[in-house]
């Protein structure tokens, strides 16, 4: 037998149907705000992931050769294929530009609950927009997002600029390892790293620090301070709950101030549903430095955090017929479909019990139609759930079935 890859995963169509029910509520929050859908292709060239990250990252992707010899990879994240969009193909475009996007994304990891090979991505991209309000605007989003599709998590916002104030002197290698230690809040790495015990202090206060003052104390004033001071008072002003982290450091490489993450609350290990920031791109793609926020949502990880969920089927028909209402049920189902019912009917040619029986399991009404009703051009429709049947005409048929809600 062969198996799905790997880190994939089927969808049976209760899973599924919930899954779109919820990325239609999401796609309806951010209609609000204003963005609008792009979609780009699912895989790119390798360049677009590697020039910001270098060539470490291809150990993380599917990377490939086609049959041209192009270097290809999955795409792992939809940011970098968003904005080599907007640079070869919508700089003109009055900005901020504000887009969405819900795709999947390929990273070759070690599959676990909650972190797969295949992956979906509910993201925006506000591109073109520089201030403390873009900044905020992107948090709110993302917090509307999370809310409304009904997970408990915690909001933590940091900006990099404080600890890149910190670490400035050290050394490209070395100031991206110290990154890596404070983001994972992993002392026991930070020490092996042999740095000067004043600037650990310094770092550790600052990544412990609860209020913006104790930060700035331990940075001492920086270009970027009336900036980010401005940015946490509009999250207050969106009503925003947020836990301050100047800890975040984000694995990606190209976020150059705010940085956020939100973590789901009944996950285990992998339990970060956000992450996101200001970032700048698409001067590497060609285009000029654009200043630029988003943030992506781990689709899948929403629904694990969701928990299970029981599936309302919408109200369901089954037309039900003898040899001889065979073919006027095709008209009678027909009918149903159009006032937009759900409808099905037997095509095996089955006895009336075992259809009946069959529809107990899949609907809430039966039309049965045999001779004498295919000769009248009448139904009789029976609702399951009471037992009560009558022979009404279609018409009434399909008015009594219409604007029933879901049963569960
Ligand atoms: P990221 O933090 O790498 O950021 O991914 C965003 C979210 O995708 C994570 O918070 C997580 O929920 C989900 N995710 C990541 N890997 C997996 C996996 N293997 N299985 C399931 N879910 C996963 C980005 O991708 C950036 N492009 C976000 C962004 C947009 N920054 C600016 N704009």
């Amino acid at each position: 037998m062969i198996q799905k890859p790997r880190g994939t995963r089927d969808f049976f169509p209760d899973e599924l149907e919930l899954r779109r029910r919820v990325e239609k509520e999401m796609r309806e929050v951010v209609f609000r705000w204003g963005y609008r859908e792009v979609a780009t292709p699912e895989f790119e060239h390798l360049e677009l992931f590697t020039l910001r990250s270098g060539e470490g990252i291809i150990e993380e992707m599917y990377a490939f050769q086609d049959k041209g010899g192009r270097d290809i990879a999955l795409r792992p994240e939809l940011t970098a294929p968003v904005l080599r969009m907007y640079v070869n193909e919508a700089k003109v475009l009055n900005k901020p530009i504000r887009w969405f996007y819900f795709g999947d994304c390929f990273r070759y990891e070690r599959p676990q609950k909650g972190r797969y090979r295949q992956f979906w991505q509910f993201g925006i991209e506000l591109i073109g927009a520089d201030s403390a309000y873009a900044d905020a605007e992107v948090i709110a989003v993302g917090h509307d997002l999370l809310t409304s599709s009904g997970v408990s998590f915690e909001l933590h916002v940091g900006d990099l600029a404080m600890m890149k104030s910190l670490i400035s002197d050290l050394p490209i290698d070395l100031s991206k390892q110290v990154r890596g230690c404070l983001d994972k809040r992993d002392y026991g790495a930070l020490d092996d790293l042999f740095l000067d015990p004043d600037l650990v202090q310094s770092l550790t206060g600052l990544i412990e620090s609860k209020t913006l003052d104790d930060a700035f104390a331990i940075t001492g004033s920086i270009p970027e301070e009336e900036r980010i001071r401005e940015m946490f008072a509009l999250l207050d002003t969106h009503g925003i709950p947020y836990v301050q982290n100047f800890g975040i450091a984000r694995g990606l490489d190209y976020y150059t101030g705010c940085v956020f993450e939100a973590y789901a609350e009944n996950l285990g290990a992998e339990n970060q549903i956000m992450g996101g920031g200001a970032y700048r791109l698409a001067h590497l793609f060609g285009g000029d430095d654009t200043p630029s926020s988003g943030f992506a949502i781990g689709f899948d990880r929403v629904m694990v955090a969701r928990g299970e969920e029981v599936v309302k089927r919408p109200v369901t028909v089954a037309v039900v017929a003898t040899p001889e209402g065979r073919i006027s049920g095709i008209s009678v189902a027909a009918a149903f479909r159009k006032a937009g019912i759900r409808t099905i009917s037997d095509l095996m040619g089955k006895s009336l019990s075992s259809q009946l029986s069959q529809a107990a399991k899949h609907a809430d009404y039966v039309a049965v139609i045999g001779g004498r009703e295919a000769e009248a051009g009448m139904v009789t429709l029976r609702d399951l759930s009471s037992g009560e049947q009558q022979m009404v005409t279609i018409e009434e048929a399909v008015a009594g079935v219409v604007g029933v809600g879901a049963r569960s």
